[in-house]
């Protein structure tokens, strides 16, 4: 119980704007619930998070683009949530989508990708079973993440490009992350899907928020010794 009441509370926690409670929701308009976080510092360019616990649905994809592994395994994680289980419980979209990417420069190669849908609150404990071979459960740990931000679509080109700044900045800042991999964040997946709800203004080209992410080896701090590398 005192998992479930953490989670719901990490989810849903209130959101207060004094200092006794770091949690923020601050990616979360499309969706009702989003993988909350305490923000720990911001430092020339980037973010560190720290993120709690967390069970995600996911698929793997072996792809050579990016695109396509990231289009093919959304549409089945999103079957899941619209009622492809075996209670046929319908789920609303959580934020964001994860996809985690291996850092590997072949173009012409096959590659790895795996894509997660965090699990509502409600369903963090017991989530229905899914119907879909490809789909199966997976608990991230408790992590602390480095995070960087970028607009536009979540492509092979700008994920390249920041996933690349962000880890010189972290390395020349001496900083310990777990390489071989890191994790493409987007937060506005689901009109992806619902094009035809939707009004297609200019805003819905522009005002997208992406992230890439490196996991930090144990607890990092913020320190001003960090060299400021202007983006
Ligand atoms: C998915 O890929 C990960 C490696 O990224 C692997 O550890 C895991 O076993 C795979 N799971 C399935 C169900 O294929
Ligand atoms: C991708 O996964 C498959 C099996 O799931 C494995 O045989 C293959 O070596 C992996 N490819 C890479 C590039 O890691
Ligand atoms: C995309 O998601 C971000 C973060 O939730 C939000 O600020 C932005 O308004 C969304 N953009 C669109 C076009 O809905």
């Amino acid at each position: 119980m005192f998992w479930m009441r953490l989670i719901l509370f990490l989810l849903f926690g209130p959101i207060k704007t004094s200092n006794s409670n770091n949690y923020r929701k601050f990616h979360c308009k499309e969706q009702k619930e989003c993988f909350n976080y305490e923000l720990i510092c911001e430092i020339s360019g980037y973010e560190v998070r720290h993120y709690q616990a967390s069970r995600w649905i996911a698929t793997n994809v072996t792809s050579f683009f990016m695109e396509f592994a990231n289009y093919e395994g959304f549409t089945k994680l999103f079957h899941y949530i619209q009622g492809k289980n075996e209670e046929g419980k319908k789920m609303a979209m959580t934020a964001p989508t994860l996809l985690k990417i291996p850092e590997n420069d072949r173009i012409m190669e096959n590659k790895n990708y795996t894509i997660h849908i965090l699990l509502p609150a409600m369903y963090q404990e017991n989530p229905p079973a899914p119907v879909d071979s490809d789909v199966y459960f997976i608990d991230l740990p408790e992590m602390y993440a480095f995070v960087k931000s970028f607009g536009g679509w979540l492509l092979t080109w700008n994920s390249k490009f920041y996933s690349s700044r962000l880890k010189t900045q972290l390395s020349k800042a001496d900083r310990k992350f777990v390489s071989g991999y890191y994790y493409g964040a987007g937060y506005n997946s689901s009109e992806e899907v619902e094009v035809e709800d939707k009004e297609w203004g200019p805003m819905t080209l522009i005002d997208r928020h992406n992230e890439v992410w490196y996991i930090a080896e144990g607890t990092p701090g913020c320190s001003s010794s960090d060299p400021d590398l202007a983006i």
